[in-house]
């Protein structure tokens, strides 16, 4: 019979999703019903923006029958040690929950804290794989304020010494967070770039996850629409801002999350890892940079999906697929080539060398350092 035609998978994603324009205001009664005999709050914001924008008074206003520690020493691309910093300020207060608040590094160092606050060991060990995760952590509760990370709604936490030129990636089912938060309005202050950049970022891991070979019927359907959702909101998200346009990449960019937490990103991510660690590439422009050049080796192995995909983006064939995110991402004030971000021809054994090869093998197609090296000299 036709077995090689049904597929054959496992789906489970536990996270609670509350999702909503004013949804934050749900956090008190959201901590409440996950620990109702809890007391103690272990709050982890960004360093400046929450603050500055006066979201985080009404939220401790709200939060006021608790104990709130406020930890906002979070620091973009989050460090081992740093997480090892939080987790004993966490573990000092006894706190009972852990709330994230803010974007992708918040989120990641809060979901480590989170599950480390329980377990013996640095979090280098454990992401070197040295220790297991043999426990769930504390409750975990992250409403996102950039529309990208998807780390709302992941099992992992990725973790970086920008020093050593290191990334780690923390993770494992027993990681992913209680509930997730998803308010719009949070996404309304993010800067024009930020919106592009973390847009990007899921966007991309959504065309990864599609033509992966881990892809199965559940992440196909989630990713086509995330793909159509951006494909018809990321530029006006960025250029106009606007809570319609916001809201759209804030659902997107959580679909896209629940999508690859199954089946996760991989070439584009492999090689966007070291763009960002030697190159200071900011990580949603640093994975979208290859992402024609990935979806061009990867379409002619998944003939079968590309009708739908085509649909999704509202065009012909593979060309027009490759123009139109070009255009976006140009629009995006985002760079499509490796000489925009810095890079020259002398770079391309480093960047050959530093990708993430383990993560290249779930593309369709088989790729070794030859026509890796073609695909990215065809970048500058
Ligand atoms: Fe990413």
């Amino acid at each position: 019979m036709q077995d090689q035609f049904v597929p054959s998978f496992v789906w489970r994603h536990p996270t609670r999703v509350r999702f909503g324009v004013g949804s934050l205001k749900t956090l008190t009664s959201e901590v409440a019903a996950i620990v109702p005999d809890g007391t103690r709050v272990f709050l982890v914001v960004g360093r400046q923006s929450l603050r500055a924008r006066g979201i985080l008074q009404p939220i401790l206003d709200s939060l006021r029958d608790y104990k709130v520690t406020v930890y906002d020493r979070v620091a973009p691309f989050p460090s081992p040690q740093a997480v090892d910093d939080a987790t004993a300020e966490c573990r000092s207060i006894e706190a009972d929950i852990v709330v994230a608040i803010g974007g992708g590094s918040v989120m990641d160092l809060a979901k480590a804290v989170a599950i480390l606050a329980v377990h013996e060991g640095s979090a280098l060990a454990f992401a070197q794989g040295e220790i297991a995760l043999v426990r769930k952590g504390l409750p975990f509760i992250a409403a996102p304020t950039t529309s990208g990370s998807s780390s709302e709604v992941t099992s992992g936490s990725a973790l970086w010494d920008m020093d050593a030129k290191k990334h780690y990636g923390l993770g494992g089912p027993l990681m992913f967070p209680d509930t997730a938060i998803v308010d719009p309005e949070l996404m309304m202050s993010m800067p024009s770039s930020l919106a592009a950049i973390t847009g990007m970022d899921a966007f991309t891991s959504a065309f990864e996850s599609y033509w992966s070979i881990r892809s199965q019927p559940i992440s196909d359907a989630l990713n086509l629409d995330v793909i159509r959702n951006f494909t018809a909101n990321l530029e006006r998200s960025t250029i106009q801002g606007d809570l319609e346009s916001r809201a759209a990449c804030a659902i997107a960019s959580t679909m896209s999350g629940i999508a690859y937490s199954q089946s996760p990103p991989n070439a584009c991510h492999a090689v966007g890892g070291p763009l960002t660690l030697f190159w200071d590439v900011q990580h949603g422009q640093a994975v979208g940079v290859t992402l024609c050049g990935f979806l061009e080796r990867a379409a002619p192995a998944i003939r079968h999906k590309l009708p739908p995909l085509w649909e999704a983006m509202g065009v012909e064939d593979l060309t027009g697929a490759t123009e139109l995110i070009t255009r976006i991402m140009r629009r995006c004030g985002l760079e499509t080539t490796l000489t925009g971000l810095g890079l020259n021809e002398s770079d391309l054994d480093t960047l050959v060398d530093e990708t993430r090869w383990e993560r290249v093998g779930s593309l369709p197609v088989s790729m070794g350092r030859d026509e890796l090296r073609v695909m990215l000299a065809e970048l500058f």
